[in-house]
């Protein structure tokens, strides 16, 4: 059985998700490939989703939603002359609700999901503006993300079982998914347009330009970083910046507070997100 798998992932937690269940579905025989939708283009896309004979899609949950980068994935995937089973999963800290059926308002037709399943990871919030509780502590950030592994080794159970298993499909967590979505989009336009650089800490090394899967970021006549309006919301160079340079809605990185969330250990966001030119 050929399987490929499609994630987008800001900080590292839904790929630490997509190479799990890669690795249980390969124990499980099953030839599987892995990709980062920033780091393929149409004709791979159209090519491996040809020769799948099920595909997978893993993005974290932004309020109850996809992140919009995910959401262009799916609706440009190619239309399938016959179905083929799909499993859906997503990362997320506390609750989504119907996180995984939200997907499939982008699928095309022909992508008929048999198993989805949301993770609990670690939260990936950082900013200063509410101050919900993160851990910077790799040691912590490790016992947290494998205590997951089990979970990713019974979902590709149920794959390679054929055992329909769907998390999120139910008109109550639907329900509770809009009660979170709902706000959420409509204040999408505004939450997204407020990632600035705090020109006192920025020293201008480009790394947030480099790494932004939005292409977002760029030095501006003066050498400044600015931003162009294609914010997705993943929080990865506001996570990332070397010297928290990076504010959210003007406010900068509390230093007390220490580094911000930077993922399970090895995820690297020049090398498995946007790969740097
Ligand atoms: C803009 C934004 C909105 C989020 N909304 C939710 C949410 O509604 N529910 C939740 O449990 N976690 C939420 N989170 C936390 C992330 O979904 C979670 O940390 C996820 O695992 C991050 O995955 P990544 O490291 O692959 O980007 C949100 C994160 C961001 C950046």
């Amino acid at each position: 059985m050929k399987i490929s798998i499609w994630y987008f992932s800001g900080t590292g937690n839904t790929w630490y998700a997509a190479e799990e269940i890669a690795k249980a579905l390969r124990i499980r025989s099953a030839d599987t490939e892995i990709y980062s939708i920033e780091q393929c283009n149409a004709d791979q896309v159209e090519h491996s989703i040809a020769s799948s004979d099920v595909i997978g899609f893993g993005y974290p949950i932004y309020g109850s939603d996809l992140p919009l980068i995910m959401k262009e994935f799916l609706l440009s995937l190619p239309h399938r002359k016959s179905p083929v089973p799909v499993f859906l999963f997503c990362t997320q800290w506390i609750f989504s609700g119907d996180g995984t059926w939200a997907a499939t308002e982008f699928l095309p037709p022909g992508y008929e999901v048999g198993w989805s399943r949301h993770f609990r990871m670690p939260n990936n919030i950082c900013i200063s503006l509410i101050r919900l509780p993160f851990t910077n502590d790799s040691e912590k950030i490790q016992k947290k993300v494998e205590k997951r592994i089990p979970s990713f080794q019974r979902f590709a159970e149920h794959i390679i079982e054929n055992k329909p298993t769907r998390h999120g499909f139910t008109y109550g967590s639907t329900f509770l998914g809009l009660m979170q979505r709902s706000p959420f989009r409509r204040l999408y336009e505004r939450l997204r347009d407020d990632i600035a650089a705090d020109p006192s800490r920025c020293t201008r090394c480009g790394i947030c330009i480099e790494i932004c899967p939005a292409s977002n970021l760029t030095f501006d006549d003066t050498g400044s970083v600015n931003t162009r309006g294609t914010c997705i919301l993943c929080v990865r160079c506001y996570n990332f910046c070397p010297h928290q340079a990076i504010t959210y809605m003007g406010r900068p990185h509390i230093l007390s507070r220490g580094i911000p969330y930077r993922g399970p250990s090895g995820y690297n966001p020049a090398e498995h997100g946007r790969k740097i030119k």
